[in-house]
């Protein structure tokens, strides 16, 4: 029985190489990425019922910065959050998968990536957070940023882009419309970025791979 086991879990690990590679390859060569839909089909759809059956009644407007620098300022973000942890299946099971790809970034990258720190994000119509960047460069702390959107049936019209810059540019790199199951993932000190306010609620889960220890 447990060595059934131990080959079922094998063998989903490897289903998910190719997809970590990819997203290894292109933080290496552009230092960004953008899926359609990366997880297991099931996941966003789990991650997403998780959200509205459990914590919703738990977020709390997002602030900026850590601990001892933390304030609230709504005029750079109006988006309320909740950080998840491994309570329920569907978090539990996305926090696995990005720490598979947090040991193939180390073994492939060297980036000597320690933690993963993630939160679900509300944006009600009109919220947004404007433009800035997840980390500043010299800092042993967040070093890749990963962005899974759980909005199902979305549409272009809808706005709520994600605009993401490249360094001190002002002309958009890319935009990104958060459609269901859709992940971004990029260095989080190297690409200026902001969200744009939609229409209708824009959910999100929002995460970055840290250097520093727990
Ligand atoms: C963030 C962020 C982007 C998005 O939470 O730091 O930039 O598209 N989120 O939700
Ligand atoms: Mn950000």
């Amino acid at each position: 029985m447990s060595k059934h086991l131990h080959l079922e879990s094998t063998t989903d690990s490897q289903s998910f190489e190719s997809n970590y590679s990819e997203i290894a390859l292109a933080l290496h060569k552009q230092g960004y990425i953008v899926q359609t839909f990366p997880l297991p089909p099931h996941l966003p759809e789990a991650l997403l019922l998780a959200l509205k059956q459990h914590y919703f009644d738990e977020l709390a407007p997002a602030g900026i910065g850590r601990e001892d620098q933390y304030q609230h300022n709504p005029f750079v973000r109006s988006d309320r959050i909740y950080w998840i942890d491994q309570h329920c299946h569907a978090t539990k099971e996305y926090l696995s998968w990005v720490d598979g790809l947090r040991r193939f970034l180390n073994r492939e990258l060297f980036l000597g990536l320690r933690q993963f720190e993630c939160h679900y994000a509300h944006y009600a119509p009109g919220d947004y957070y404007k433009r800035h960047v997840d980390a500043f460069k010299g800092e042993q702390n967040r070093k890749i940023t990963i962005i899974l959107y759980l909005n199902p049936g979305w549409q272009c019209e809808l706005g709520g882009e994600l605009i993401v810059y490249d360094g001190d540019s002002q002309n958009p790199l890319i935009k990104i419309s958060p459609t269901f199951g859709k992940m971004v993932v990029f260095i989080s000190d190297e690409f200026p970025h902001e969200v744009l306010a939609a229409k209708v609620n824009r959910y999100s889960l929002t995460g970055w791979l840290r250097q520093d220890g727990t």
